[in-house]
């Protein structure tokens, strides 16, 4: 599908970003000329893709495309049992509270998950079922301007930590999240995610895969990993995903639906039933998990086209060509370039802005009102506070996430974008510290309103 766009004057983003509480959440989307507020649901379907709807199955029970959606499930990640849900948060919100269960029956006083890095949705969901989101991503991730290939790791050796000290009866799951959304779009390498997969078992602990964007991780590990050269984005799938016992997904991203998500169970034993009930009761019954046949018949051709290495090859060109373009132009960014998005680094650019004032942000409004980008935060505003004790939690960075929806876009919007970010950027000294209006307790970012100090 081709969408015209247009951009409305300066003056009439000043009053729109006004409006919006000076938060582009808030933005109607006819006021914006290029969105890269998330790559979730905003890819442009195939061709393949619509054909398939067309031939979507609506029977209430047991249609021909939950199926055909489980079959293709089997084939590329080899799990046998699909729970479709609406999307990736819908997962989260029926498998969690199962979790949580299971660890307390076997002795948990204060459950806990350990993630790589959870995203924040993961985080809230982790929290309303009364449990607690440790992450521990390695340390290279933190250093925006360091080169390492492998960001989204683990930190294994705090992970084993976590688990020998913390007591592994604690513990509710670990969670896999690839790529990282959090630390910059980062992949985790075959060799971490193998290994913290093999601690989390030694111990007894469910392995979770939040998998929104398993292929862009494929990727990655083909083309970073000499080992996996020669090897088919399919086996390499196969290979993440044989290291873990669930996978939760977000079918927006990497599948290229508008809706959509997975939680898929390798054993069909009595978590996977309690999770199918819970499914019933909050995402609609077992073989559609509140989407329509259609939209499974969809994700099923999205998730083969996700495995496309030429598809791949040009997704991540793309989004390296803006990053390299921003990094060739003095911009810090998290570096290597991240698989769905460029990080810009809000807390190198604007270094005397506490966080508090929210840097990336600001950055963000300055685009908005620059050239009619919306882009979104990555830092301290979507962190929150602890539940308990109310204080802001400290974020590992302050980021302007750049977020290029799939198949979307084309290499001249990205020279558009670049042109005014390093527009906005050589007049960071101008923007103003923002504090809230209007905090909501969770959640915050997506509808908080904001002043200028
Ligand atoms: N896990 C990860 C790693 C995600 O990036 C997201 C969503 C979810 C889970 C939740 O999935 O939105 O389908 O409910 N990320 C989007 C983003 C919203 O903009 O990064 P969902």
């Amino acid at each position: 599908m081709v969408e015209k766009i247009s951009l409305i004057s300066r003056q009439h983003r000043t009053q729109a970003l006004e409006r919006a509480g000076l938060n582009p959440f808030l933005l109607k989307a006819s006021d914006v000329f290029i969105d890269l507020l998330t790559d979730s649901g905003t890819g442009a379907m195939s061709d393949a893709q619509w054909a398939s709807m067309l031939v979507g199955d609506e029977s209430y029970a047991g249609s021909r495309s939950f199926y055909l959606l489980a079959d293709t499930v089997q084939d590329i990640f080899g799990y046998d049992n699909t729970i479709p849900v609406h999307q990736g948060r819908g997962a989260e919100q029926i498998l969690f509270p199962a979790l949580v269960e299971q660890a307390v029956s076997r002795g948990a006083t204060k459950p806990k998950f350990i993630s790589n890095h959870h995203f924040d949705t993961t985080k809230a969901h982790v929290e309303l079922a009364g449990a607690e989101a440790y992450n521990t991503i390695c340390s290279e991730a933190l250093r925006t301007s360091a080169h390492y290939d492998w960001k989204g790791n683990f930190d294994l050796d705090q992970l084993s930590y976590e688990i020998e000290y913390g007591g592994a009866h604690q513990i509710a799951g670990v969670i896999i999240t690839i790529t990282c959304n959090s630390v910059g779009g980062q992949p985790a390498s075959m060799s971490n995610i193998k290994k913290a997969a093999a601690i989390a078992r030694h111990h007894g602990i469910p392995v979770i895969i939040d998998a929104a964007r398993f292929a862009e991780n494929a990727y990655f590990i083909k083309t970073r990993d000499p080992a996996y050269a020669d090897v088919s984005l399919k086996q390499i799938i196969r290979e993440m995903f044989s290291s873990g016992d669930i996978f939760i997904m977000s079918a927006k991203k990497d599948a290229m639906v508008n809706v959509g998500g997975l939680c898929c169970f390798r054993e069909a034993g009595s978590l996977f039933q309690r999770v199918q009930q819970s499914c019933v009761a909050m995402e609609g019954f077992i073989t559609y998990g509140g989407l329509a046949g259609r939209d499974m018949a969809a994700i099923s051709v999205g998730l083969h086209e996700a495995c496309d290495e030429a598809h791949q090859h040009a997704r991540i060109a793309q989004v390296n060509f803006l990053g390299n373009t921003l990094r060739d132009a003095g911009i810090p960014i998290q570096t290597p370039v991240g698989g769905h998005a460029v990080f810009v680094d809000a807390e190198r650019i604007l270094p005397a802005i506490p966080k508090h004032y929210f840097p990336a942000q600001m950055l963000c409004n300055a685009l908005y009102l620059d050239s009619g980008i919306r882009a979104t935060e990555i830092g301290s505003l979507m962190m929150g506070r602890n539940p308990v004790n109310l204080e802001q939690e400290p974020s590992l960075f302050e980021l302007m996430r750049l977020t290029i929806p799939r198949r979307t876009y084309t290499d001249n919007h990205m020279e558009y974008i670049a042109q005014s970010v390093i527009g906005i950027v050589s007049n960071a000294d101008s923007l103003r510290p923002l504090t809230f209006t209007y905090e909501p307790p969770v959640l915050r970012q997506f509808t908080a309103r904001f002043c200028e100090l």
